[in-house]
């Protein structure tokens, strides 16, 4: 699948060659661990053993590497074994990493309570102001990690001016993509080193697999990982790694319409009375609207608001939801609604990327925009 090709065509093709076998037109699930070898080291087509390489999850990787316009991509159980692998290839007791201010509370709390016990500190810093990312950096800094849009405040952080800072420092600059996923913005292009990905959100698509991925340009840091991901062993079972690349077979078409029904939203919730803030990187008066519409295609389909009345007024409001499905994770076609502070970021309460307890989250689905309407102007009273 040649690289000319429009990201639409990629999503449906790169990876997906037709069965050698059969000529079957989806890759099959080769759920299987271990492979005959024709004669000791006799490899038919490169596969011995499924931790190190596996068809199903081949064809997930090289699709991931042609959406992300990288040279490798490497799929895992879960974006958090991804960032594990990646944290524990790039770094060494002794070093530093320089982490946004707002992240999932789960990346957070990986650097918080595993990577610090092994002898990595980190400091957190506003990374929607590259001068403040600048000024975090140490001569131990060999990683500045970044999530936009982020979760669960939707701030912007201009991957252009932070892949400046990182390379004048010589770190690596890392970007968690989940938000936005590869249709909707490709940082390697913008000069980041490394993609992270929970493929459990927007590229699964469907609330139905939990996985993640890495996606990098440099041969060397490939080699590293790919070793790494094999050595450490927290893959994509061909299963998982299948129902992913269902998914993004209609990632272009769901981003469209996630992104088309939550601008409708935003827009309701700015003249909602009881809707004290709405945080939409689409709206104008968005701090970071500029920098998203230069780096981005649409704005996604995330939205979070805070609400008169505080906590508990929150927390009724995520309680009265009809069409709306209360509960963690985001990314599928179904809308969904949580309390931050309560639920997906609880542990980083008390920490420097405490949310507000105010703050109401939406991932707005691909249903009829003016049902979503409906059931948030009756939640809201
Ligand atoms: C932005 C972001 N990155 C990473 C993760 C972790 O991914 P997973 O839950 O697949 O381990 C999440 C999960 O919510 C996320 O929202």
């Amino acid at each position: 699948m040649s690289d000319q090709h429009s990201f639409e065509t990629l999503a449906i093709h790169a990876g997906n060659t037709a069965d050698p076998l059969t000529g079957a037109v989806v890759p099959p699930i080769y759920q299987v661990s271990t492979y005959k070898q024709d004669g000791v080291g006799g490899l038919r087509g490169g596969y011995e053993y499924s931790r190190s390489a596996n068809p199903t999850r081949t064809a997930l990787e090289e699709n991931l590497a042609a959406l992300e316009g990288g040279s490798l991509g490497l799929a895992f159980a879960s974006g958090l074994a991804a960032e594990d692998c990646l944290l524990r290839t790039l770094l060494s007791p002794g070093d530093h990493v320089v982490i946004p201010n707002d992240a999932y509370g789960g990346t957070f709390r990986l650097f918080a309570k595993v990577v610090s016990r092994w002898g990595v500190d980190f400091s957190v810093a506003d990374s929607s102001d590259p001068a403040a990312v600048r000024a975090a950096l140490t001569p131990r800094t060999k990683v500045i990690w970044v999530e936009t849009p982020s979760n669960p405040l939707l701030g912007i952080s201009d991957i252009q001016a932070l892949a400046g800072v990182a390379r004048a420092a010589g770190v690596r600059l890392v970007v968690d993509n989940t938000f936005a996923s590869p249709y909707l913005q490709q940082p390697l292009a913008l000069g980041a080193d490394v993609v992270v990905h929970s493929t459990t959100k927007y590229m699964g698509g469907h609330s139905d697999v939990v996985g993640g991925a890495l996606i990098v340009n440099d041969a060397a840091l490939g080699e590293e990982l790919t070793y790494h991901q094999n050595a450490m062993g927290a893959v994509a079972g061909p299963f998982d790694a299948w129902l992913v690349l269902r998914g993004i077979k209609t990632l272009a078409v769901r981003m469209d319409r996630h992104s088309e029904n939550a601008t409708r939203v935003a827009d309701m919730l700015t003249r909602h009375p009881r809707v004290t803030r709405v945080l939409y990187p689409g709206l104008p008066e968005h701090p970071g609207h500029e920098t998203a519409a230069k780096q981005m295609k649409a704005f996604g389909g995330m939205v979070s608001f805070r609400v008169e009345g505080g906590e508990e007024a929150a927390v009724e409001v995520c309680n009265r939801a009809r069409l709306f499905t209360l509960g963690e994770s985001l990314g599928g076609v179904e809308s969904l609604i949580e309390h931050p502070g309560r639920m997906t970021h609880a542990s980083a309460a008390g920490s420097a990327l405490e949310v507000p307890a105010d703050l109401v989250r939406l991932s707005v689905g691909i249903e009829s925009g003016d049902d979503l309407l409906a059931d948030l102007k009756q939640m809201l009273g």
